[in-house]
């Protein structure tokens, strides 16, 4: 067992990487982070030796195989699952789609899904999609609006002996809620429902135990936690046994691979294990397995980013022309707010202008900005801190936003 929480030094984290150097201020993690320098190494190093297709008999093949052990061990190690249950591909939305698919064999018309207003449309439309086509009840669990928390409480009246998924987010990359996964997991086992938990945004801030959540699949994306783009589904091995994806004939059927449809990007799997070792680094004090320094170092990361996030967004509610999406509470380090008299792409392009970059629109967190209203005026402007921001820059983030006003 590994000791020590320890400290974030951020002046040693900036120099990890590259990217800052264009002078900007990164204020869009939540959309997609930058790379520390390990991982572009990673990756230029397994492109420049020879690396072929799995499953041959020569040493090119055994590396690609090496790569694909080592980012199935390191995903299992971010999130607590096991390397055999780490279903690798292209992104999360893809793999949602192919997991979507195979559960739906399961499911007969009548039976029921409950799919969140809060979540990304990734962890909402592939299960929406497949449940009209079959028949199956679409159960909607409901954000309050004014808070932007996903009670628990109401799980109680969605689910029934017909369900047979939950689909739930762990942080919205939208508002940072967090909403109780474990308690909405709970809910659903006792019904017999599976619960599929879209960690793709908080994987990035706090330390993650897919087990301990009640997660049967978990998803992330390596490209939200300094990685390529990448995704994984991590589930028991077990469960995925039961399970039949679209797959070709020739495609091994054994679990995880029958999952992996076609080659994997190989080269970017050696930048998913080296940006787990990133994360897993951060924390100087952490020790012990990957697994201990993670919890050390997202301790220290979930520490670090709360005081800053509490900062940008306390002085972005006290500011008249402002309005941040929900209240403040147990938060990722994102929020989304609106200025009045602007569209949120003028905003982005004022701030853009002053180096800070920052998205505007729904995020794809459509059913939620349908729900806030914010849909019709452009969306919102999202900012979303990563372990690489300092209090300076989110300081000049304030300045900024404050001096819109004067437009
Ligand atoms: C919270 C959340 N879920 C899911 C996704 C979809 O991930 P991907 O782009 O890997 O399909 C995103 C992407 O931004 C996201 O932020």
């Amino acid at each position: 067992m590994g000791t020590g929480e320890g400290r974030l030094d951020v002046a040693r984290v900036r120099g990890l990487f590259p990217g800052l150097s264009d002078g900007f201020v990164h204020a869009d993690g939540a959309a997609g982070t930058l790379l520390p320098e390990n991982v572009v190494l990673a990756v230029a190093q397994a492109m420049r030796v020879p690396i072929a297709a799995r499953g041959g008999a020569f040493p090119a093949s055994a590396r690609a195989e090496g790569l694909v052990a080592s980012a199935r061990a390191a995903v299992a190690d971010l999130v607590g699952g096991v390397s055999t249950g780490v279903v690798l591909g292209p992104n999360m939305t893809t793999l949602t789609y192919a997991l979507a698919r195979a559960l739906a064999r399961t499911w007969r018309p009548g039976d029921e899904i409950v799919v969140s207003r809060l979540d990304h449309d990734a962890n909402v439309r592939p299960w929406v999609q497949l449940a009209e086509e079959i028949g199956v009840l679409v159960r909607w669990a409901e954000v309050d609006i004014e808070t932007g928390e996903l009670p628990d409480w109401q799980y109680d009246e969605l689910l029934g002996d017909r369900t047979r998924l939950v689909a739930v987010t762990a942080a919205s990359g939208a508002i940072g809620t967090r909403p109780d996964v474990a308690a909405i997991a709970e809910r659903a086992h006792a019904v017999g429902a599976l619960v599929y938990v879209d960690a793709v945004h908080a994987a990035a801030h706090h330390f993650l135990d897919a087990r301990a959540m009640g997660a049967d699949f978990l998803a992330v994306a390596a490209d939200k936690w300094c990685g390529p783009h990448v995704g994984a589904v991590v589930a028991d091995p077990a469960l995925l046994q039961e399970l039949e994806p679209d797959k070709l004939v020739p495609a091994p059927e054994r679990v995880p691979d029958r999952f992996e449809n076609g080659s994997p990007a190989l080269e970017l799997l050696a930048g998913v294990s080296a940006a787990v070792d990133h994360l897993a680094s951060l924390s100087e004090d952490a020790t012990g397995s990957r697994r201990d320094r993670l919890r050390g170092s997202m301790g220290a990361v979930a520490a670090y980013e709360s005081s800053l996030f509490a900062w940008l967004d306390q002085a972005l509610r006290a500011m008249r022309h402002v309005q941040v999406l929900g209240s403040p509470g147990d938060r990722t380090p994102a929020l989304s707010f609106t200025v009045d008299g602007m569209r949120p792409r003028q905003v982005a392009v004022e701030l853009a202008r002053r180096g800070i970059c920052a998205w505007d629109g729904d995020f794809y967190a459509r059913e939620l900005f349908d729900a806030l209203g914010v849909n019709e005026q452009g969306g919102a402007v999202q900012l979303g801190l990563m372990h690489y921001n300092t209090a300076e820059e989110v300081g000049y983030v304030i300045d900024s936003v404050a001096a819109l006003r004067a437009r």
